[in-house]
C-alpha cells in the first residue's frame, strides 16, 4: 500500500501519531501515522510501519516474548523492551517517540551499535570460569544457600541494553562498565563452582567499576525483568573492599 493511501485510509482516532528516529547520529525523527489496536505493543507499531508504510526502516527483534533482550529502543524518552511494552501503558495522548537506545552508538535508525555494551561484559570478566574438570562429579547447590540465592537473583538478565541506557554514570563516563556488566560479575561471584571471582573483583573494582556507581537506581527502576543492578553493584563493593583489605593484610 502506498504511503498517501495508507494515511487517509488510516486518519482519524483510533490512529497513533508515532515519531521515529531516521538515519545514523546526525538523523531526526519522521512522523508516521499508525492504526490503533488492541494489546498492541511498540514493537507491533514499529513493525506495521515497516511492512506497511517504509520497508527501509532499520530496527531489531528476535523472539517476540521478552527472551532475547534484542528488540530494546527509547520509548517516549525511556528505555523499554518493546516487544512487552504496550501501546496502552506509554503513549501519552495517542503519541509515541521512538528511538535508538541511549549511551550507544547509532547504526541506523532503531539499531543501536551493542559493542562496546558486550566488550564490557568481557571487561568484567562475565564469563563462568570451571573449577571442576569433566571427570569430576556434578556440583551439588543447594536453592537455599546464600550464594545461591544471591546468585538467582540477578541471574535471568536477558542483555538488553535498558539499564545500560537508563544509566548517567554510563553517559557521564563511557568508559564505566555500566549495571549489567556489573549484575553478571555479581551472580558469577557468587557461584560456588566458580574459579575466576579473584581476579574478577579485580577487574570490576577501578576507576570505571562497581565503585563508580551513584547508587541512583534508574537500571532497577527500568530493567524489564525486575532485576536490581544496584544492589548486584553494592554486593560487589563489598565484595571488591574485603579483597582489598585481605591483600593490605597480606601486605599485597
Ligand atoms: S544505580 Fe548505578 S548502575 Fe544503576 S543506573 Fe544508577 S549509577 Fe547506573
Ligand atoms: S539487568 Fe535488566 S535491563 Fe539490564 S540488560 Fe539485564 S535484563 Fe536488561
Ligand atoms: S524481541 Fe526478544 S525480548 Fe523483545
Amino acid at each position: 500500500m502506498m504511503d498517501d493511501d495508507w494515511t487517509s485510509a488510516s486518519a482519524g482516532a483510533t490512529t497513533l501519531t508515532v515519531t521515529v528516529w531516521r538515519g545514523g547520529a546526525d538523523g531526526k525523527y519522521q512522523e508516521f501515522r499508525v492504526p490503533r489496536r488492541e494489546s498492541q505493543t511498540v514493537l507491533d507499531v514499529v513493525t506495521y510501519i515497516q511492512r506497511h508504510v517504509d520497508p527501509t526502516l532499520a530496527y531489531r527483534f528476535a523472539c517476540r516474548v521478552g527472551m532475547c533482550g534484542s528488540c530494546a529502543m527509547t520509548v517516549n524518552g525511556a528505555p523499554r523492551w518493546t516487544c512487552r511494552a504496550h501501546v496502552d501503558a506509554v503513549a501519552v495522548a495517542g503519541r509515541l517517540e521512538i528511538g535508538p537506545l541511549a549511551n550507544l552508538p547509532v547504526v541506523r535508525d532503531l539499531v543501536a551499535d551493542m559493542r562496546e555494551f558486550f566488550d564490557k561484559w568481557a571487561r568484567a570478566k562475565g564469563r563462568f570460569k570451571p573449577s571442576a574438570t569433566r571427570d569430576d562429579d556434578f556440583a551439588k547447590v543447594s536453592p537455599q544457600e546464600h550464594k545461591r540465592m544471591e546468585a538467582d537473583a540477578g541471574i535471568e538478565c536477558i542483555g538488553c541494553g535498558v539499564c545500560y541506557a537508563a544509566c548517567d554514570i554510563v553517559k557521564w563516563n563511557r568508559d564505566y562498565l555500566g549495571p549489567a556488566a556489573l549484575n553478571r560479575a555479581w551472580t558469577l561471584a557468587n557461584d560456588v563452582r566458580d574459579a575466576g571471582s579473584v581476579e574478577r573483583l579485580i577487574a570490576v573494582s577501578g576507576d570505571a567499576g562497581c565503585h563508580s556507581c551513584h547508587t541512583l537506581g534508574s537500571c532497577a527502576e527500568l530493567c524489564p525483568k525486575k532485576l536490581s543492578p544496584t544492589r548486584s553493584i553494592a554486593g560487589l563493593k563489598r565484595a571488591t573492599l574485603a579483597v582489598a583489605l585481605g591483600r593490605k593484610e597480606a601486605g599485597e
